[in-house]
Parts: structure tokens; C-alpha cells; sequence
């Protein structure tokens, strides 16, 4: 239910055609205190017109809105503060939400329309880095926020599994790489031999051309440079699943770069005869505007490059998905390439130019500073996940050690906490990486609200009820619940249009506190005739904060 709605409904009625509900309905405020009421409207637009000052407009105002749904209308200076009967309105919130069960808070903003979303994309041979796990679990929680608002949603993990980074790799592999190591420790051991590479390139700069050189021979199809990448892929790609099969995330395309290795003539004979490529240097490059540097499209030796591949890509789930949007998401340190690749587009004149959104997000810094996995300084996601799980692990033992499933539990509060302890921050913030705030059970953390939902759980199993029913409560904590649980659809909704999954984290971070203080205050399983309706809040507070932690890709476990 829209109070604010309501409330402008009322106002409109009062003010007999003096102002359109349009006009009312955006000046309505929520007061920042609680104690001043459910809404309020300033009252300054209607004292100009009628040449008063404000306050006592307020005053007029309030003598005449009287309405059986409201139960106190105070003028407050230049303010109408009301406040609903709490019992009435809040008994239809609450029967509205235990009626729609599972599907409370979906809408049909995005019926017929699919949305794309570029997401994860670790680079191949390369650890999986904090960086990539923002992506995952940003792009994962939209995917699931986007599905609720209706989009078809296609995720793509768009591999870093091309480029000269092979190149690299294939020229360390053959100086110094060992077959046994690699088959034993596949990750570890083609990182040492990166870091390597970048360490002698240092003191020998002519090992980059030959990494060129090796990088263009598997271009053209070496056979024996084509077998050393894919085992390579191969690998990598299932020390990733580990990744992925704790976070929960799957994905319906892992066309990477290389995909597009034999589908980027089409886009460089598009620009060509469109006229749009420019020689620069002996490169083929597409002169930009707005200050951004040209989009190299080809290298001087003739090789592609990751934008090339962007471009082809972009034509291709064109093609093959008809997107609505797709959303690019990726950290902010790539924001000049996906303007350059808006622009291109642009200049190809495609319409949907300006359906693919880049969806960048900060850094997560250690003591202030980036991380890189370029040196070997990585803090690598597997561990710290697998850190944090034990972590829940030895907590459950040592306070619940009679839990059963008590692994899988682990395994969810410890995911939960590293998944929310990134997506509560504004993704445009840079994260300072800490194992231990990450891994912080309380506050404003993933597992409080874990918590919060298994005790919920936990006083709905004391009372084994049948069918749940709202007859209405008055006091005013179980008000401050219903009317953020009536909130949880507009959240969904701005949480997509913001591409911010934080919105929902914070709303979840609230309804917890909300809940633990009525928890606190109120004794719940007390035998009178509210009893049912207090069971019925509870019950609503357990399936929305479920569904919550499920939208932001993290688990609900019903005891911990
Ligand atoms: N593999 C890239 C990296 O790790 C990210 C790819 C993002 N997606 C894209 N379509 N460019 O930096």
C-alpha cells in the first residue's frame, strides 16, 4: 500500500481542487523522527498561493483533514504531521503480504523485456581476485533483483581467456614451466609463472615481443600454442567453479574473449565502410569524441584487442538475445573503455548504442591502497572464503553444537558474510579489505541478519500454527515493522533502477533492527487474543527477510 498515496488522496479531497494530487503527492516527506508522526506535508507551496504564512496554513489544514484512517493530525510549524491507525491500515498491509506469499514485493516493470548482464569474467590463468568476486556478487544479486521485476536475465561470463596475456604465458610456460606442477597446483603454479614473466620482463623488456609474437601464433591457430591454452582454460576454469559453486552462481554463457577470436571481421568491415577507421601509427583506430582517447580497434602486427572483442561481443548478444539493456559489470577503473565502446556503437549509429549501461563499482583497497595480482600481492577469494566458512564453523560448533545440517550452515553464514559485507556498501565506494570485518558476525553484517531470521524461525517453530491471520496490532514497534515490511516492494524496485543491490542490504540491515527490538520489548508467545496476529508479524518478517538474502544471493538458514 502506498501511505503516501493515501495521504495525498485525503489532502486533495481537503484542499477542494486548489492543488492537483500530482502536484502533492512528490512534497509529501517522511519526518526523520519517528516520533513526529507517519508522514508530513510542508505547507509552503500552498501559503504562497493563498498569500498566508505557513503555519497557519498548517493549522487550517489540520482541523479539516479528520479521517477515521488517521489517528493524530498536528500541525507542526510549517508542517501537517499525521499518523495512521496503526490497527486498521496495518491489518491490510500485512493480510495483503501474507495473501501474496512468495511473490510479495515482484513487479512487471520488466515483463517482455530481457536484460543481459556481462558478469564475473575472471581472467584465465590468473587467480580470481577481489575484484571479480565484486562483479559476481553485484551481477548475481541484479540478475535475481531483475528476474523479481519481471526481465528475462541472461547472465555472461565474458572469460578473460584471451590477449597477450597468453602470449605471457605460453613464452614462461616453455622457459621455465613444469608439467607436474601445473597438473598439481594449476592456479598457483601459472601465477608464479606470470609473476615471473613480469619479473624478468623488467630487467629483459625484449621477453614482451616475443610474448607478442607467441600471442599472435595462437591467434593463427598454432596447434601447439592452441593445446597449451586450453589446458590452461581447462584448469582454471574448475578452480573457479569451487568459487562459483559456493557462491551459489551459475551463468548461461562462458563466451569469453576468445569466442570472438573468428567474429571480429564483421565489426572491423563495419567500420571500414562506414568510414569510421582512422591509420594512427600503422594501428586501425576510431577517432572518439568528448575528450576520450581513440578506440584501438587493431594493432600495428595486426592483432585485436580487448575492445575489439567488446565490440564483436556486443554485436553478437545483439543477435542472439535481442537485450533490452545489458549491463557491463565492472569496476570503475574501466569506465574510458566502456564509454569508448558506447561511442563506437554510437558512431555505427545502432540505436541500442545506449541500451548497454556500465555498471562500475570501487576497489577493494588494502591499507588505502589497490590490490594487484600483477606482483603476487593477491589476497585470493578461495582462501578468504573458505576462511570465513570454518570461521561459522567453529562458531556453530562451540555455541550449537547439536545443529543439524550444521556444514551446510557454515557455509551459509560464512558466504553470507563476505557476499554482504560487499554489497551493503554503496558500490561505487571502495571496500577497505578486511578478513575481519568481513568475517564479523555482528552489526551490520550479513549473519545479524541470518540470525535474525532463524530467531523469527525459531519462535514460529515453538507455535506450530496451521494458517497465519492478521487481526491488527497496536503498539507502535510492530507498526514500525509493518510499515517497513509494506516498503520491501518499492526497495526491490529502486534497487534495480539504481543497479544497487546496497539499497536492499541496508532495508534488510533495518527490518532486523526493527525486528529485534520489537523481539526485545514485546513477549510474543503470550496466550491472549493477539497472539495469532503476532505470529502472523513474525511470520511475515521471517519470509521477507528470507527472500531479501535470497535476492541478494545469500542463504537463509531457518536454525543457527
Ligand atoms: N576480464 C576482464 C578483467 O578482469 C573483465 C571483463 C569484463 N567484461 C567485458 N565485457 N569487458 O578485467
Amino acid at each position: 500500500m502506498d501511505l503516501k498515496a493515501v495521504f495525498a488522496q485525503r489532502l486533495e479531497a481537503v484542499l477542494d481542487g486548489k492543488v492537483d494530487y500530482h502536484e502533492i503527492y512528490p512534497l509529501i516527506e517522511v519526518p526523520k523522527n519517528k516520533d513526529f508522526g507517519d508522514l508530513a506535508f510542508p505547507c509552503f507551496q500552498l501559503a504562497k498561493l493563498d498569500k498566508k504564512p505557513p503555519a497557519q496554513i498548517a493549522e487550517e489544514l489540520a482541523t479539516q483533514l479528520s479521517s477515521p484512517i488517521l489517528s493524530e493530525i498536528h500541525a507542526m510549524g510549517p508542517y501537517v504531521n499525521v499518523s495512521f491507525c496503526s490497527k486498521t491500515i496495518g491489518k491490510d498491509i500485512l493480510t495483503a503480504i501474507l495473501q501474496a506469499g512468495e511473490s510479495y514485493g515482484e513487479s512487471d516493470g520488466g515483463i517482455g523485456k530481457t536484460v543481459v548482464l556481462d558478469m564475473s569474467s575472471p581472467n584465465i590463468a590468473r587467480p580470481f581476485s577481489m575484484g571479480h568476486l565484486r562483479s559476481t556478487v553485484i551481477g548475481h544479486s541484479l540478475s535475481k533483483i531483475a528476474a523479481k521485476c519481471g526481465y528475462k536475465t541472461v547472465k555472461i561470463n565474458h572469460l578473460g581467456d584471451w590477449g597477450t596475456q597468453f602470449g605471457k604465458l605460453i613464452v614462461a610456460y616453455k622457459k621455465w614451466g613444469d608439467k607436474e606442477k601445473v597438473e598439481l597446483h594449476p592456479i598457483e603454479e601459472l601465477r608464479t609463472l606470470y609473476v615471473k614473466f613480469h619479473e624478468e620482463a623488467e630487467k629483459k623488456p625484449e621477453l614482451n615481443e616475443e610474448a607478442r609474437a607467441a600471442f599472435k601464433e595462437l591467434e593463427q591457430g598454432s596447434e601447439e600454442y592452441l593445446t597449451l591454452w586450453n589446458w590452461f582454460r581447462k584448469e582454471s576454469l574448475k578452480a573457479f567453479h569451487e568459487i562459483y559453486d559456493l557462491l551459489g552462481v551459475n551463468f548461461d554463457s562462458y563466451n569469453g574473449e576468445a569466442f570472438f577470436n573468428d567474429k571480429m571481421e564483421k565489426i572491423v568491415c563495419l567500420l571500414g565502410d562506414r568510414g569510421l577507421l582512422e591509420k594512427s601509427e600503422g594501428a586501425l583506430v576510431v577517432p572518439l569524441e568528448e575528450g576520450l582517447p581513440p578506440c584501438l580497434i587493431r594493432k600495428t602486427d595486426g592483432a585485436t584487442l580487448y575492445a575489439t572483442r567488446d565490440l564483436a561481443a556486443a554485436l553478437y548478444r545483439k543477435q542472439e538475445y535481442n537485450f533490452d539493456e545489458m549491463l557491463y559489470v565492472v569496476g570503475q577503473e574501466q569506465t574510458v573503455h566502456f564509454k569508448q565502446i558506447t561511442g563506437v556503437l554510437d558512431k555505427l549509429q545502432f540505436k541500442w548504442a545506449h541500451s548497454i549501461k556500465h555498471i562500475p563499482f570501487g576497489l577493494y583497497l588494502k591499507d588505502g591502497k589497490r590490490m594487484s595480482t600483477r606482483k603476487g600481492k593477491v589476497v585470493l577469494l578461495g582462501e578468504v572464503l573458505k576462511e570465513a566458512v570454518d570461521l561459522a564453523l567453529a562458531n556453530i560448533l562451540e555455541k550449537n553444537p547439536d545443529l543439524p545440517d550444521s556444514m551446510e550452515v557454515a557455509k551459509d553464514v560464512g558466504v553470507g558474510a563476505v557476499v554482504f559485507h560487499d554489497l551493503k556498501s554503496d558500490r561505487l565506494n571502495s571496500i577497505e579489505f578486511s578478513l575481519k570485518d568481513m568475517l564479523t558476525f555482528e552489526g551490520e553484517t550479513g549473519p545479524y541478519i541470518q540470525y535474525t531470521h532463524a530467531r523469527a524461525h525459531s519462535i514460529l517453530r515453538k507455535r506450530k500454527e496451521k494458517e497465519y491471520r492478521f487481526s491488527g496490532l497496536d503498539d507502535k514497534e510492530s507498526w514500525e515493522i509493518i510499515k517497513l515490511l509494506n516498503e520491501f516492494p518499492a526497495v526491490i524496485a529502486r534497487s534495480y533502477s539504481a543497479y544497487s543491490p546496497s539499497l536492499l542490504a541496508k532495508y534488510l540491515i533495518e527490518l532486523s533492527k526493527s525486528f529485534n527490538k520489537y523481539y526485545g520489548k514485546v513477549r510474543i508467545i503470550e496466550e491472549d487474543e493477539d497472539l495469532l496476529s503476532r505470529l502472523s508479524l513474525v511470520k511475515a518478517v521471517a519470509d521477507i527477510l528470507a527472500e531479501g538474502l535470497q535476492l541478494l544471493g545469500i542463504g537463509a538458514p531457518k536454525e543457527m
